[in-house]
């Protein structure tokens, strides 16, 4: 019997344990979560996950530096929305994923949404730049 939970990002909520330790203006890398890994991030007071790769160049997101709800990716300044992966303009081309969080007695759940924002699926605008 065929398991088809083995091809990739999927709805199944996935915990991420207790993340009331961060602070807004704070971000957190799970390396293990996806393809690319997430970056957790807390901005206005709530938890918003992205892909934690730069969709211009392959770098981790989690490197860079959260203002408001806008994370720049620390290679080339690239700029991404924590609420719904979109991107700010060049040289990203294309916005990234944007997965759900959602905190409940003290436990930060994530639901991987079907893209990772790299190769396929929704992204917020734009063509893609192919890097590598
Ligand atoms: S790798 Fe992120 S902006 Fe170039």
């Amino acid at each position: 019997m065929a398991d088809d939970t083995d091809d990739g990002p999927g709805d199944a909520p996935i915990e991420l344990g207790d993340l009331s330790d961060l602070a807004d203006g704070q971000i957190r890398c799970f390396e293990d979560i996806g393809p690319d890994g997430i970056v957790v991030c807390r901005a206005g007071g709530d938890l918003y996950a992205l892909t934690d790769n730069c969709s211009h160049a392959d770098t981790p997101l989690s490197e860079g530096r959260l203002r408001g709800f806008g994370l720049t990716c620390p290679l080339h300044g690239a700029s991404f929305d924590v609420r719904d992966g979109s991107h700010s303009g060049p040289p990203a081309w294309e916005g990234v994923g944007c997965h759900t969080v959602t905190e409940s007695d003290g436990v930060a759940v994530v639901v991987l949404a079907g893209s990772t924002g790299r190769d396929d699926g929704p992204v917020a605008d734009g063509s893609r730049m192919q890097t590598r």
